[in-house]
């Protein structure tokens, strides 16, 4: 049977929406269901991120395609792909509910109070002005960035980037045909940096758009309104559009404020930008695929419209709307809870894992980025990684990413620890020699995670650890 089969479908779908065990699970683990925990707060107001939410058997990317992609038998954690393990805000099952009912399922008619709800959400939040007409509804950022590259980046032209930066971007780029341009940041004290120098510097003839991170995935930057000044006002300079993707825009820690883009002083700068964004990572909806971008640049948005074919699904419209209006007390105390996780990595790597360093605590978004240069020369990670090169076959090498040395690290947590990261290479230049590591668990399972790489790399310094 295979490994992500360890909980049976029907099982699964009939504990749906319990709370389930904590700690290791692997093949053959059965949920042990809990009664059905209400969906609403506590009557203190509270919602529980404590209690760990088991995901294996819903097919989920973090931690089913991570068991069997990294061939485990068991798990402690997934704590790769930038999504949530917490059961989702309680308004958000009882709008879908609801509609659920209606047992119909045609095309979607975009309802007026679903644009007004991304209007007002951007308002009492951020402060932000959003021109409700200039909303365009896209099936993710994703699609929508790839829609924007094709409208102002011929193939073949550059795309600048500040790296390290989110993986994803790079197929992006495949999807439009366009090159990266990467602008490697300083780590200064243990926080990354723009080189604004060579940023300018790397702007070319053929260099039409900017892809900006805000807070960036994966270094935890929450970008300060004179950087994006800076940015902004070289990118208008050199006539290079920002497409600002400011997704991970609800996860910042204690005292850092997220600056919008579109929310600078300099109309031109903002003029020359469009953003994107989303409910799906401040709630938990990536599989939801609905997404929108804007920008005060009416000929911006219909040249990009133009090229964005996308539909509404009507449970993305739902949750994304319930989302909106029913779901900022969740999600305050969400952002509280993730900022309490930050500080206990800060503190749990710092005293146990002797082999690993984490930079400043970050400004945004619920991942960490590890350096383990010392966990790879432990390992001889180059040397695994060449070769696993060699011993490639043929049709497993085809269309797969060479293996790396950071891949090689993975496979080590993987088997060693039974944790599940994501390798640093992917995220472009600066990205050798770390990992990513997602932290938007229950307190417990991250803390499982963590005394098990802890322990593992215990057993590496007595060398007491299997071989790859
Ligand atoms: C910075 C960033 N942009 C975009 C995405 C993906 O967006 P979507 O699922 O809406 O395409 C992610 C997901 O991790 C992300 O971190």
């Amino acid at each position: 049977m295979p490994q992500n089969n360890g909980l049976n479908r029907r099982t699964f779908l009939r504990s749906a929406g319990m709370t389930a065990i904590a700690g290791a699970v692997g093949t053959g683990t059965t949920l042990r269901t809990v009664t059905a925990s209400a969906a609403a707060a506590a009557p203190n107001g509270k919602f529980d991120f404590d209690t760990p939410y088991n995901r294996i058997g819903s097919d989920s990317v973090k931690w089913d395609q991570a068991l069997r992609q990294n061939g485990m038998d068991s798990i402690v954690a997934g704590m790769g792909i930038a999504d949530m393990d917490f059961k989702c805000a309680p308004a958000i099952t009882e709008a879908l509910t609801k509609r659920i009912q209606h047992e119909n399922w045609g095309y979607l008619d975009m309802p007026k109070s679903f644009v007004d709800g991304i209007v007002a959400w951007n308002k009492r939040r951020y402060g932000l002005d959003v021109n409700p007409e200039a909303v365009v509804v896209t099936t993710g950022v994703h699609p929508g960035i790839i829609a924007a590259l094709r409208t102002f980046c011929p193939p073949g032209s550059k795309v600048l980037l500040n790296t390290p930066t989110y993986n994803g971007f790079y197929g992006d780029l495949t999807a439009s045909q366009t090159k990266p341009e990467e602008n490697l940041m300083k780590e200064v004290d243990g926080r990354y940096q723009i080189d604004f120098e060579d940023f300018e510097r790397r702007i070319s003839q053929d260099t039409n758009a900017f892809i900006l991170c805000n807070p960036q995935n994966p270094t935890g930057n929450a970008w300060s309104a004179e950087d994006l000044m800076r940015l902004g006002e070289i990118c208008l300079r050199r006539r290079v559009i920002v497409l600002a993707d400011e997704i991970h825009c609800d996860f910042v820690t204690k005292g850092t404020k997220y600056t919008p883009f579109a929310s600078l002083p300099n109309k031109a700068v903002v003029n020359n930008s469009i953003t994107f964004k989303a409910a799906s990572k401040s709630f938990g909806l990536a599989a939801m695929k609905c997404a929108w971008f804007f920008s005060d640049n009416m000929d911006l948005v219909n040249r990009v419209k133009a090229n964005n074919r996308a539909d509404l699904t009507t449970l993305g419209m739902i949750a994304s709307k319930a989302a909106y209006s029913g779901g900022e007390d969740w999600l305050n105390q969400c952002v509280e809870y993730i900022d309490g996780n930050h500080d206990f990595v800060q503190k749990f790597v710092k005293a146990n894992m002797p082999m690993v360093k984490v930079g400043a605590k970050p400004q945004g978004t619920y991942l960490t980025w590890l350096d383990v240069s010392q966990v790879a020369d432990r390992i001889g990670a180059k040397q695994l990684a060449a070769d696993a090169a060699k011993s490639a076959t043929p049709a497993a090498a085809r269309g797969a990413r060479p293996p790396s040395p950071e891949s090689m690290v993975l496979r080590w947590f993987a088997k060693n620890a039974k944790v599940a990261l994501n390798a640093g290479d992917t995220y472009g230049l600066g990205g050798a020699n770390h990992m990513r590591m997602n932290i938007a668990t229950s307190r417990k399972t991250l803390e499982a995670a963590l005394n098990s790489m802890a322990n593992a790399l215990n057993d590496l310094k007595k060398g007491s650890t299997a071989a790859l």
